[in-house]
């Protein structure tokens, strides 16, 4: 469920209409309703009524200041991915003993800022990340607070890209070598095993691959725990779908019933990942169109927001519904193809939509509050567009669109060669 619904022949969000919106930040632009997200994150919070846990939205699906501080006032913790998501989310007034870190790649750096602000754990992702990160709290005198990312391999069945917890992807260890992990870390003055973690992958729209992978990672809690290893939580990762089109994913309370059957009586402190759910449909993507270009081939919408600015359909083919902000019945419907102006064949935002258009018309892109501006960039020198969240009646500019300068605002040239006249 969201806030975004016609009222009078006009898309809202929330009490704001996005006609008048777009005319005022000008396109294109991000919206996000904080309603939705609020809505959301409660959805994932009171599913687990009654067990112990904490939701960590995944930083990485959206990581505007406006967006973290919302979640963050709802007592969300956070998942982060790098450096500079942890010193947003510490912008944002994120509680860092709420935060997690996953990730494949941490570098020293990274790991000294997580244990100066005090996160709550490392989703450590192999055995030479263990090394590094004993090495660096042994430099700084604490102990490291370590969970395994264990990878269960399990067909999550969604996009090659986004699965990843297959055996053959990058990431997390083979469960099989976990304990032996688990055995350094124990031996380790420097370390402490607080919990277990997997994710095995985005965008699931079924319980089954969830579950299974659930299942063998507490056969390997209840193994570490025969042999003395007693951790104190398990973090079941992200990745549960939103509807698109027509998928119908689990609801978050039962997918939360699901995990609270497998999980039985075990005394563990439950920790999520959810990025998506929480983000994807609390946002639109406005963009007007430029131009209508009608070929022998295709009937193309020609629009000022581009693949640098919502990558998804370009990067995945991914699908993404795209209406009129006011729609109109004066002229005839078409299937039009939705592109922008970068020079890529590829740039589109949509493909074979039915659509009655007129340039100057204004569309939202639906379900971009998930993996769209932070998947953004500048290709084709396009300055980034800003980001609005929606509170009632009322809306606030919490990322200024960029401008042309901005983009050049680091560079230099080369000193003149000395035989160059004047
Ligand atoms: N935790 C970990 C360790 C992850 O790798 C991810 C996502 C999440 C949590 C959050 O997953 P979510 O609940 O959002 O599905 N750019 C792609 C999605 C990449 C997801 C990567 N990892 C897309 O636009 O579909």
């Amino acid at each position: 469920m969201d806030y975004f619904d016609y009222h009078r022949g006009t898309l809202f969000c929330e009490g704001v209409a996005l006609d008048r919106l777009a005319e005022l930040v000008g396109t294109p632009a991000y919206v996000y309703s904080r309603a939705t997200l609020e809505r959301h994150f409660r959805a994932f919070s009171e599913a687990l009524i009654g067990t112990p846990h904490q939701v960590c939205f995944a930083v990485k699906a959206n990581s505007a200041l406006g967006v973290l501080n919302v979640l963050a006032r709802m007592g969300a913790g956070f998942d982060i991915v790098s450096g500079g998501e942890l010193e947003r989310v510490l912008r944002a007034g994120g509680d860092p003993a709420k935060v997690v870190f996953s990730g494949v790649g941490k570098t020293a750096a990274e790991m000294r800022r997580a244990l100066e602000v005090g996160i709550h754990c490392f989703n450590v992702e192999s055995a030479p990340e263990l090394d590094r990160l004993e090495a660096v709290a042994m430099e700084m005198g604490v102990q490291a607070p370590v969970s395994i990312r264990v990878n269960p391999d399990v067909d999550a069945e969604t996009h090659p890209y986004i699965a990843t917890g297959l055996r053959e992807n990058k990431f997390g260890v083979a469960i099989e070598e976990a304990p032996a992990l688990y055995a350094r870390v124990r031996d380790s003055q420097h370390l402490e095993a607080t919990g277990v973690d997997f994710h095995i992958g985005s965008q699931l729209t079924r319980i089954d691959p969830f579950t299974d992978a659930l299942k063998r990672v507490l056969a390997l809690v209840d193994e570490l725990a025969a042999d003395g290893v007693e951790l104190e939580h398990i973090d079941v990762g992200g990745g549960l779908g939103v509807r698109y089109r027509d998928e119908t994913p689990p609801e978050p309370d039962a997918w939360a019933s699901a995990l609270r059957e497998v999980l039985g009586d075990r005394p563990l402190k439950v920790l999520l990942e959810p990025g998506r759910a929480i983000a994807a449909n609390a946002g639109v993507f406005l963009t007007r169109v430029e131009y209508l270009k009608h070929t022998e081939a295709h009937d193309f919408a020609i629009v000022d927001g581009a693949m640098n600015d919502l990558l998804r359909p370009a990067l995945y083919g991914a699908w993404q519904e795209i209406v009129p902000v006011v729609p109109r019945s004066d002229t005839e419907t078409r299937t039009y193809d939705i592109v922008g102006p970068v020079c890529e064949t590829g740039d589109f935002l949509g493909r074979e939509r039915e659509l009655a258009l007129a340039a100057g018309d204004l569309l939202a892109v639906r379900s971009a509050g998930a993996y769209g501006y932070v998947m953004s960039g500048n290709y084709n020198s396009r300055p980034r567009p800003p980001e609005v969240m929606v509170d009632g009646d009322h809306f606030q500019i919490i990322n200024r669109r960029e401008q042309v300068d901005h983009l050049m605002m680091r560079e230099s040239m080369l000193p003149r060669d000395p035989e160059d006249q004047d």
